[in-house]
């Protein structure tokens, strides 16, 4: 929203209940060439003895053309709409009748009710649908919607949530359709959909044998490229069915692809609504990632359906509930339909590229905040990814019976209301017998743990003695910093990754899971051979920043057999951060890297391991990692260029160090590249791009070749092997692509990818002149990210540069933006607040961006929140 006086925050523990419900809604709404007029009537009864008058909620100055209560017009003009907020009398049960019209067509913030391309659509989560109408726009009101959409038939396509009951033509070339929703749903989870539009069809037998009409919308010519996203569709409700016990509850569910979206996609009930880059994926416009991704964000969404619409939140501190406990559904069904172990490496280096960071520096707050200004500003990967996390937890610790069996208490207790997290903690205990008062410091404290652990043996006794300390560091959000419940899972790796059994209190185990609670604690194995590596932290089994006295020698262990997928990569990424930090820290010194590179040269003629695990392994640490690991360092400064320029560095002299055996593997895969797996397809994507990094013979050829491959994944490999150097084959790889792809805008997205992240070669005038591009759309938010977000995140030498030139590029396009999508800005402005780990210097640099932002004036209460936390 635009807001020129200061916000002022709301608290999470200033929540009030209802006093009113409301128990039926009728929405009219009547669809023009120009405007919408939406009608919508209510039904309301106390829920208490007050006599406080109803809270509508709308946008701020939004048009009230007529109000009713109980048949009785009141005089709409004494209303102040100017705040957003209207207080109307009601009896004790009462019928509210608002008129409002609004305009879509011009609606350029894709909140509420807007057009994408050339039909209308919504978003009405979180505080969208007061846009649309006056309503208790909050989500602990949940009502039963009956939804009558009248249209040119020009639109011919009218959908809404829940089942079609009538449709039928009225005069003028118009026509109408009506929907119900029978299940009681709060607001934001209303939507609306009105279009020229094509679909395709599916369906699905629930366990119970009821017959579920599946559709997906898209705009005409894209019904082709939809079939992985059905497949994906039904894969989830499957998944629901056989792990959880959940079954779809409707007739129908539909999907629509939209061009213009915020986000990625949304759970309406009935009738989910998708940023088309995440439905339009076939092997020939989407990667293999793209593909996995597609079908996570599918099964996500529709996972909602339970986790989030049949029991929602009851105010948007809750939004974790329903964000983390579905985004560690969508991960475990991606880990069932595909490799776990890769999954969960997956996740766990997006976590500390993206959530490390937000939770160390300005805008960091606990997975349910506190307070906010802006509730879009908290769709975070904090509520999301250490949301999910925190549910990880919780499963590890309750195992997996004990976990559906807190699950299944939670629904039973739960359905159809509005929950909070306290709720669903306590339906885990309940359901197990265990106390989760000390666990839920995990909600209510912000920052990521550290937890040292330090060894003492005693060859004597044989056995091993395990400290474990940890510390919660402070942060911005200044929150409690009490001890946590750790779970620590962990094993004892022998030679050739041998499984050394451990005993402790009389029990012999594989492995076992310590769960640390106090500042300190420790633990004793017994019966330990001297050479015996413990593996830590198992699985990722807590979201902390561990540190260890493991040797260089035993993390190569580790990473020559460690069982555990996550652990064995882990030790790799530990050798690299390690390695990575000495060469930050004396930039003059020779590095030799032959040990490390011998482990990572075993582990990829490993016959144990497949390609995407060893593509993985051989992936290095993120840039922000590298980071965080350099800013620890007592005599290193943290220089965001300089880990650039040793990160490549070592990326070149790994590609060195492998080539005897990288190169062959390259070739044998350009011969059957027709025939590969997905598994080796990523190995070829990493192998080739060190190929061309450290000049193998023929490497640029063999890329320029492949970046013409019929197949997505193999085509991207090639230009993003040549994307790292400037050079004729780069251009020519660029070119021919935009050829190849100039009608497929979604594809064309990549293209602005490849481009903007170029290292070295993109800079800010370069990117502008690609915002020149037929191809790009500055309304489109893919479009926007696809330059702006990729330059900030990839193209670490422009953006970082070191005049500055890199951040002001940046917020001049923010402040832009921001007069048109504030949800937007607010999000691309992020890079520029991750500065806590620089130089003073830097620092200011960053900082005078964000007040040239800020000194722009009328920016939004979005920008404006997180740029004031950032300059504190
Ligand atoms: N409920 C959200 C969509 C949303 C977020 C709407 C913020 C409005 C504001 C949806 O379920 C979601 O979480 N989508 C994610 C993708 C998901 C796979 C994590 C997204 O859109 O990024
Ligand atoms: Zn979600």
């Amino acid at each position: 929203m635009l807001d020129h006086a200061a916000p002022v925050p709301i608290k999470r523990s200033s929540y009030i209940k209802p006093h009113i419900a409301i128990d039926a809604v009728h929405l009219t709404i009547r669809l023009f060439d120009d405007r919408a007029v939406v009608i919508c009537r209510f039904e309301t009864s106390r829920l208490d003895d007050s006599t406080k008058p109803l809270t509508l909620f709308g946008g701020k100055g939004m048009a009230l053309d007529r109000i009713v209560v109980d048949g009785a017009p009141l005089d709409a003009s004494q209303f102040d709409t100017a705040q957003g907020e209207i207080q109307v009398e009601v009896g004790a049960n009462s019928v509210v009748e608002t008129t409002t019209t609004i305009h879509p067509h011009e609606n350029t913030s894709l909140e509420g009710l807007y057009l994408s391309g050339d039909m209308l659509c919504t978003q009405c989560e979180p505080e969208g649908f007061r846009h649309i109408a006056w309503y208790p726009d909050r989500p602990d009101v949940m009502s039963v919607f009956t939804t009558r959409i009248e249209a040119p038939r020009s639109w011919p396509v009218l959908l809404s949530n829940g089942n079609l009951i009538e449709e039928g033509v009225l005069d003028d070339h118009r026509h109408f359709a009506t929907w119900h929703d029978p299940f009681k749903k709060p607001s934001y989870l209303f939507a609306m959909v009105a279009g020229d539009l094509d679909h395709v069809q599916d369906h699905f037998t629930t366990k119970d044998g009821r017959d579920v009409d599946l559709r997906i919308y898209v705009e005409h010519g894209n019904a082709t490229r939809t079939k992985h996203a059905m497949e994906s569709l039904k894969r989830s409700m499957k998944w629901d069915e056989d792990v959880y016990g959940l079954s779809y509850d409707l007739d129908i569910f539909m999907i629509v692809a939209v061009s213009h979206f915020n986000m990625g996609a949304m759970e309406n009930k009935g009738l989910n609504i998708f940023n088309s880059k995440f439905i339009l994926a076939d092997e020939e416009t989407a990667t293999d990632g793209d593909l996995d991704r597609v079908e996570g964000i599918v099964a996500h969404e529709y996972f909602h359906n339970w986790t989030g619409n049949r029991i929602t939140c009851r105010d948007w501190f809750q939004l974790t509930l329903k964000e983390g406990l579905t985004v560690y559904r969508d991960q475990e069904f991606t880990a069932d339909m595909h490799s776990r172990g890769v999954k969960r490496t997956d996740d766990v280096a997006l976590l500390r590229a993206i959530q490390f960071p937000e939770d160390s520096g300005p805008t960091s707050h606990p997975i349910r905040p506190e307070e906010y200004s802006e509730i879009n500003n908290f769709y975070t990967p904090t509520v999301y990814e250490k949301g999910a996390e925190v549910i990880r937890m919780i499963a590890t610790m309750l195992g997996q019976d004990g976990f559906m069996k807190g699950m299944a208490l939670y629904v039973e207790r739960h359905d159809g209301t509005a929950a909070t997290c306290d709720d669903f903690v306590a339906a885990m205990a309940d359901a197990n017998g265990v106390d989760f008062s000390q666990f839920k410091h995990w909600y209510s404290q912000a920052g990521t743990p550290v937890v040292t652990i330090t060894r003492h043996y005693s060859a004597d006794t044989q056995t091993l003695t395990l400290h474990f300390h940890q510390k919660l560091p402070k942060t911005a959000a200044k929150t409690e910093r009490k001890p946590m419940v750790i779970p620590i899972t962990l094993g004892l790796v022998g030679g050739n990754g041998a499984v050394v059994p451990l005993h402790h209190d009389g029990d012999t185990l594989d492995q076992m899971t310590f769960t640390l609670t106090e500042a300190e604690d420790s633990l004793t194995l017994t019966e330990v051979p001297e050479d015996a590596v413990p593996s830590y932290l198992r699985g990722f089994s807590a979201p902390v920043r561990l540190k260890t006295d493991l040797t260089d020698a035993e993390e190569m262990r580790l990473l020559a057999g460690d069982v555990d997928p996550f652990g064995r990569w882990d030790a790799g990424q530990s050798l690299m951060v390690k390695a990575l930090t000495s060469m930050v820290a004396t930039p003059s010194a020779s590095v030799d890297l032959t040990g490390m590179i011998n482990g990572l040269a075993e582990t990829l003629s490993d016959k144990r391991l497949d390609g995407a695990e060893k593509a993985q392994i051989l992936r290095l640490p993120s840039q922000s990692i590298i980071e965080a690991a350099v800013a620890d360092h007592p005599d290193a400064v943290c220089d965001p260029y300089l880990i650039w320029e040793k990160r490549r560095l070592m990326m070149s002299l790994i590609g060195k160090g492998l080539e005897a055996t990288a190169a062959p593997m390259l070739t044998a895969f350009e011969k059957k590249a027709n025939r590969l797996t997905a598994q080796d397809r990523a190995l070829y994507g990493r192998l080739l791009g060190l190929a061309v990094l450290s000049g193998y013979a023929g490497a640029e050829d063999h890329a320029l070749n492949l970046s013409r491959h019929k197949n997505m994944t193999l085509s991207e490999n090639g230009l993003a092997a040549l994307n790292q150097m400037e050079g004729a084959n780069r251009e020519t790889a660029l070119a021919e692509f935009a050829d190849r792809w100039a009608d497929n805008s979604l594809v064309m997205e990549k293209w602005f990818m490849h481009q903007s992240s170029a290292p070295m070669v993109s800079t800010p005038e370069h990117c502008d002149a690609l915002m020149e591009h037929p191809a790009f759309d500055a309304n489109n938010p893919n479009k926007l990210r696809s330059v702006l977000s990729v330059f900030a995140a990839m193209n670490t030498p422009n953006f970082h540069a070191n005049d500055g030139s890199g951040y002001l590029y940046l917020a001049r396009h923010i402040a832009q933006i921001d007069q048109r999508n504030p949800q937007v800005a607010a999000r691309i402005v992020l890079p520029l607040t991750r500065f806590s780990l620089y130089s003073d210097e830097r620092k200011a640099m960053m900082k005078g961006a964000l007040a040239r932002i800020k000194s722009a004036g009328g920016i939004s209460t979005d920008l404006s929140e997180v740029i004031s936390k950032s300059m504190n």
